[in-house]
């Protein structure tokens, strides 16, 4: 059975805002490219209230915080790089 990792992004006014609209739009492609969308239960999320640290995702139950297009690709590739 194929691996099923979670991933949830936060998708409050406050992470959205400041970078999680775009966050989204990378991870979406990312996974499309890498046809990973059947294997990434991949769903937004109201604010998970670490706003002040935001923008933020959790994948797999580890939060990462200050989510932003610097970081984004080395976080998805570190976490779903593996994942086939
Ligand atoms: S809006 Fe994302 S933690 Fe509050």
């Amino acid at each position: 059975m194929d691996t099923q990792l979670e991933m949830i992004i936060c998708l409050g006014s406050s992470c959205f805002s400041r970078g999680n609209n775009k966050n989204l739009k990378i991870i979406q492609d990312y996974l499309k490219k890498n046809r990973l969308e059947h294997k990434i239960d991949f769903r937004g999320h109201l604010c998970s209230e670490h706003c002040n640290r935001g923008p933020v995702m959790r994948i797999n139950g580890k939060w990462y915080e200050q989510v932003d297009e610097s970081n984004i690709m080395t976080i998805l590739e570190e976490t779903l790089g593996g994942v086939k």
